[in-house]
């Protein structure tokens, strides 16, 4: 992925090295922009235009009240289950940083909220562990320091299935996500340009981690998947897709702030020059979360996972009502770890989890099974006439 470096970033002699300190720094890049990112969503009201657009439609999706709901709190259950692990919340950390010293710390505070209220967590992309195997210790402390948590391993579709085992080993992960980016690949100097073999790539691994009965997740990253992207996935023998839409993080935007960075300090400047590589224009692109899990919900065998820009409990019980098996929250958690530390962000788990009950209770349903079945929503016509064109 990091084969095809510009010459102008690159230092003469580029090795390996340099690719792990690529690795790193781009880490370090990435939770500082997605931190910022949150930032302005939060004092826009996530108002970035697109964003609008976005929380339009799905703000749009109601719910219809009920006045008599006759049920008690008490015989509300929102547990779950993910890939055969078994969760008390429908929601979970997902996929962000790790593996070095600086988003190892992010990673071990949040797996100590992850221990204490018994979220499911996933971990970023473990790549620079197939390149210096000598991150396995910090992993290895992440487990040890955390036994009881059920981490998920991450790694990019251009992986080999020996290099997911090891990633999965590291952490003595449940399940493993591959992340599937190639919006984010191509806006990256540094990322891939050639997207062939990743098919097979995911199918071999499939197949390594069904020996090992690992369950796998194929998850975008922000930019939604496709019924088509779904029906390839599932034969290559996935069964679980986290749609990973658009609405929340957005990395065309981290990466395009990443490289007007670069070029601010290769040309002495800190605005962008006329002329220079700049990807803001593609800052809509992709699916949004509402949208590509109606588009993944209908494949058969194929259990979706919704997540990217999930603001609330509101918004994550219209995903489960609308099929989503459980709800990923990224930029949210780091946001919160960061800001409000530990402590904080144990009441932010339990605060959703309470409104999750409660507004279950308000709809009159005890489980998911009966959100699913029982709750009546009615949708906008954009989303509808969305659905006609695609034939979902
Ligand atoms: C991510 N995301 C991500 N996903 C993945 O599969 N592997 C990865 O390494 C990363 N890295 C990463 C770093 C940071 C700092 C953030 C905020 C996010 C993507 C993430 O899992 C999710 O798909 C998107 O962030 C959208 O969800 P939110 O943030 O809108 O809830």
């Amino acid at each position: 992925r990091t084969e095809s470096i510009p010459s102008a970033l690159s230092k003469p002699n580029s090795s390996l090295i340099d690719d792990r300190n690529l690795i790193a720094s781009r880490k370090e890049d990435h939770v500082r922009l997605a931190r910022a990112q949150q930032a302005r969503a939060q004092q826009r009201n996530l108002g970035e235009e697109y964003q609008g657009r976005v929380y339009d439609e799905l703000d749009s999706c109601e719910f219809i009240h009920t006045s008599l709901p006759e049920i008690s709190i008490d015989q509300v259950d929102i547990s779950t289950d993910l890939a055969g692990i078994r969760q008390n919340k429908p929601f979970f950390i997902n996929a962000m940083t790790g593996g070095t010293e600086l988003t190892n710390e992010i990673n071990m505070k949040l797996a100590q909220v992850a221990g204490r209220t018994g979220t499911l967590m996933a971990l970023g992309s473990m790549s620079i562990l197939v390149k210096k195997p000598q991150v396995r210790d910090l992993y290895r402390r992440l487990k040890q320091e955390n036994p009881q948590v059920s981490f998920i391993a991450n790694l990019g579709a251009e992986h080999s299935p020996e290099s997911a085992l090891a990633v999965v080993e590291a952490v003595d992960a449940q399940a493993l996500q591959i992340h599937i980016n190639p919006a984010q690949e191509i806006v990256m100097p540094e990322g891939s340009r050639d997207f062939r073999g990743w098919v097979d790539n995911i199918t071999n691994i499939a197949i390594a981690m069904r020996e090992r009965s690992i369950p796998v997740i194929a998850k975008e990253v922000g930019f939604g998947m496709s019924r088509q992207t779904a029906q390839i996935l599932k034969e290559a023998g996935i069964t679980y897709i986290d749609v990973a839409g658009k609405g929340g993080t957005n990395f065309i935007t981290i990466e395009n702030a990443r490289l007007r960075e670069k070029q601010g300090r290769s040309s002495g400047q800190t605005e962008p020059r006329l002329g220079i590589s700049d990807f803001s224009y593609l800052k809509s692109w992709g699916i949004s979360t509402l949208r590509s899990l109606i588009e993944v919900r209908g494949v058969e065998g194929i259990v979706p996972i919704a997540s990217g820009g999930v603001r609330n409990p509101l918004d994550a019980i219209k995903y489960l009502a609308l099929g989503a098996r459980t709800i990923g929250l990224s930029g949210i958690f780091l946001d919160s770890v960061m800001t409000r530390g530990i402590e904080g962000t144990v009441d932010l788990v339990e605060t959703w989890q309470d409104h999750i009950q409660r507004i279950f209770t308000l709809l009159g349903v005890r489980t998911i099974q009966e959100l699913q079945e029982k709750s009546r929503m009615v949708f906008p016509a954009s989303l509808i006439e969305y659905c006609r064109q695609r034939g979902l």
